[in-house]
């Protein structure tokens, strides 16, 4: 399949559907919209978003029974950005291309942009027609995956270890693994979780597609940290050499380049390995693992 092209129709989809689920808000909170929509529309690459169609389509769901999640998704990885650029967390002034959100903002209103962006997914969750495939307790699961793969048990306790790890050089590979999978993994996973279970998956569908979706994830951050030391900034549009100057603990600090590098094309066999009860349906996700770790940005 043309990877390339179906990123490209694939975000115009979801970027849409962003587009209508953003409130449009009076004057006195005009400011707050402007912030959100700033973030949100600085082209990011829809990557969770893609994720929770194609693992719907793969269980033979439609698109738009996964589409009101899928921008959740991408509302609340918008908002981890905006915090984890803020001067009190990694302190960064590129993100997408374009000034960080408290560089163009504030501190203040990002702050807030980020806490929008965060209960917005959840009046999108709530408040969206979904298809009659779909029944309600296939939205209260989803909403549960989403909302405790975004909190304590997932992102945010990741972001928390990430940041007290900072410079700790007695760390060793179980934190970095907990760092890893809860700060990046919990969302990327729920995002195939939740795209199968709104797609109607079988319970031996929705584990495979699991494991699909650790391994993925895994993969994903690991690769982010080599770009981190190896990427060109113009294509990620956020600077590099960052996690070696805040003395981060990634798997590129803790085993090396190459090591790295090995890690990430294994978790991405794996990933497309846990595939193989899938028929063709399921080639946007093989492609995807992939591309998680042949990315440049
Ligand atoms: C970057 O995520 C931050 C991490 C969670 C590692 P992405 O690489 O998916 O960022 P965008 O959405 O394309 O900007
Ligand atoms: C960020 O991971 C994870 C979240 C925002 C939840 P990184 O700290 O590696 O992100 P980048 O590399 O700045 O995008
Ligand atoms: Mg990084």
């Amino acid at each position: 399949m043309d990877l390339q092209a179906y990123l490209k129709e694939r975000s115009q989809l979801v970027d849409k559907a962003l587009e209508q689920y953003m409130p449009t808000l009076p004057a006195p909170a005009k400011v707050l919209e402007e912030a959100m929509r700033y973030s949100l529309f600085a082209g990011g690459k829809r990557l969770r978003p893609i994720l929770a169609l194609a693992a719907a389509e793969a269980v033979g769901g439609s698109v738009e029974a996964a589409l009101p999640a899928s921008c959740a998704l991408e509302y609340i990885h918008t908002y981890s950005l905006i915090h984890d650029d803020l001067p009190a967390m990694v302190d960064d002034d590129w993100r997408r291309g374009r000034p960080t959100n408290h560089k163009a903002y504030g501190e203040a209103q990002a702050i807030l942009a980020g806490d929008a962006l965060l209960t917005q997914a959840f009046v999108i969750l709530t408040a969206s027609n979904y298809p009659a495939t779909v029944n309600p307790e296939q939205i209260r699961r989803a909403i549960y995956e989403i909302a405790v793969a975004a909190g304590p048990e997932g992102m945010v306790g990741g972001q928390s270890a990430d940041i007290r790890e900072q410079g700790n050089a007695a760390a060793g590979p179980e934190v970095l693994t907990y760092i890893h999978t809860h700060k990046t993994g919990a969302l990327l996973r729920s995002a195939v979780r939740v795209g199968a279970i709104l797609g109607g998956a079988t319970r031996d569908q929705l584990a495979s597609l699991t494991s699909y979706g650790e391994k993925l994830g895994l993969a994903f951050q690991i690769s982010d940290d080599i770009l981190d030391a190896t990427g060109d900034p113009m294509l990620l549009g956020k600077p590099v050499k960052h996690d070696a100057k805040k003395q981060k603990l990634t798997y590129v600090t803790l085993c090396g380049l190459e090591k790295a590098r090995r890690e990430a094309a294994n978790l991405a066999k794996q990933a497309e390995d846990s595939l193989q009860s899938f028929s063709a349906a399921a080639d946007p996700l093989r492609a995807l693992a992939r591309f998680t770790v042949e990315r440049d940005h």
